[in-house]
């Protein structure tokens, strides 16, 4: 059999959400490509040119050749898949693969002998080849290694972040023999221009991925078990940073909620995937563990602040500034911790869907910050650039006298706010 050439590949990206649109537009500009997502209501958008993530300038999107389609057989001509689709935990923190399986089961039943099949998503080392090798040669009744070929190519984009684009990262690939390797270097290597590595095999990039996002969790992790401490000491995390980050070596993190379906869920797949070989990893789920109480830890602090039944107004609930997505955000955590104190707690967020803040949290996001009036506190929660924006005098507007403004990204500076407000950050 002839291996595939890049001069023949017809390549198909199979889910199109914050990882696969920008990946699919970014390689439509090389390659003839066909993007798949099994959500109807994402291709019926992004057909009339709408990202609802916010990632991808609608006129990019009229520009650009890529088609999409939500029916799987459309792809039944490409002879390279790239599958980039949620890998989550459920809600005992363990990975679940439901997504990888299905998508692999949808490209084993289109895909035909010659077949290259590389994994973008996020997985504990042993995924591709062991879980979606197998449900590949199950659906296609083809062999792994023979018939077709696996290749793993980490994803490192950040969402909302508009420098380091697809094109600017420095691209893992890896094959399960040395052509797929050869051929996805020269493949990612002509669309991304921050060049690519290759790494010895398939485990070794997923690991990469892993501990990429595992190491960033337990930097964080440190800072804010080290900002639990001053705290209690009276000391300012924020001037023991400013301090010793003038030192070369210091690694410059912040304290903070860590949200989202990245940092805080993949130090679990590194987890189980560490507990599935015999060793119980200790550093990894402390981190967790620090990280994961975070939300639970300011809700307390700031409710030692109050009187009972304040009325308290939250600014920001996705997980991240500047982007749409609402997915695992530890604000959510914050705001019921605050309710069970008794607290009223109000939201609001410029750029959140409304609808679905409602469906998948039960909340009702005030469109207008001023329309409660004014509060007992005011939380900066999320660093939207709305909100860094706003002059002290706006946030103050909010407050009553004597209100709280608590700061958690360190949108404000204590020496601005008025002598009748209190403040408070991380
Ligand atoms: N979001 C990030 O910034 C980021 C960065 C690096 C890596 N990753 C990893 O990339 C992967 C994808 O993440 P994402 O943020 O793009 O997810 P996402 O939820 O934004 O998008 C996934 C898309 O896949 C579609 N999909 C789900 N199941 C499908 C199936 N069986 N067939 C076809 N389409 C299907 C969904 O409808 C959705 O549009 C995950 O493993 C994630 O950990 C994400």
């Amino acid at each position: 059999m002839t291996f595939l050439e890049p001069s023949n590949a017809k390549i198909a990206v199979v889910g199109l959400g914050y990882v696969g649109l920008p990946l699919a537009l970014a390689m439509a500009r090389h390659f003839p490509i066909l993007g798949y997502d099994s959500d109807d209501r994402r291709i019926s958008e992004l057909r009339e040119n709408k990202d609802r993530t916010g990632e991808i300038p609608s006129a990019v999107l009229r520009s650009s050749d890529l088609n999409v389609t939500v029916d799987s057989g459309d792809m039944s001509d490409c002879n390279l898949f790239i599958i980039t689709v949620p890998t989550p935990i459920d809600a005992s923190n363990r990975p679940d693969l439901s997504a990888l399986r299905a998508a692999s089961q949808e490209v084993g039943k289109v895909m035909r002998s010659g077949t290259v099949v590389v994994f973008e998503s996020t997985v504990y080392p042993g995924v591709t080849e062991d879980v979606c090798g197998v449900e590949l040669e199950r659906a296609s009744g083809l062999k792994c290694g023979t018939d077709f070929f696996l290749g793993y190519s980490p994803e490192r984009i950040n969402p909302g972040d508009q420098t380091h684009t697809v094109e600017k990262i420095i691209k893992v690939v890896a094959g399960q023999n040395p052509e797929v390797a050869q051929l996805l270097a020269e493949i990612y290597g002509d669309v991304v221009d921050a060049g690519v590595h290759v790494a010895p095999n398939i485990r070794a990039a997923e690991a990469a991925k892993v501990i990429e996002n595992a190491q960033r969790d337990i930097n964080i992790a440190f800072i804010n078990e080290v900002t639990m401490i001053f705290q209690r000491m009276g000391i300012d995390t924020q001037d023991v940073l400013a301090a010793a980050r003038t030192k070369w070596n210091f690694l410059d993190f912040r304290p903070g909620l860590v949200g989202g379906h990245c940092i805080g869920v993949d130090p679990y797949y590194l987890a189980h995937a560490a507990s599935a070989v015999g060793h119980e990893p200790e550093v990894v789920l402390a981190g967790r563990r620090i990280n994961d109480g975070m939300a639970r830890f300011v809700a307390d602090q700031v409710g030692r602040r109050l009187k009972p039944r304040s009325r308290i107004l939250v600014l920001g609930l996705t997980f991240k500034e500047n982007v749409p997505d609402l997915r695992n955000s530890k604000v959510v955590e914050m705001v019921r911790a605050l309710r069970d104190q008794g607290h009223a707690v109000d939201v609001h967020d410029p750029i959140a869907d409304r609808t679905e803040a409602q469906a998948l949290y039960g909340f009702e996001l005030m469109a207008d910050p001023h329309a409660g009036g004014k509060y007992d506190a005011v939380i900066g929660a999320v660093a939207h650039d709305t909100f860094q924006s706003w002059s002290i005098e706006q946030v103050g507007a909010l407050l009553e006298k004597d209100g709280l403004l608590a700061d958690l990204k360190g949108i404000w500076r204590e020496n601005q706010v008025d002598t009748d407000v209190q403040y408070w950050r991380l």
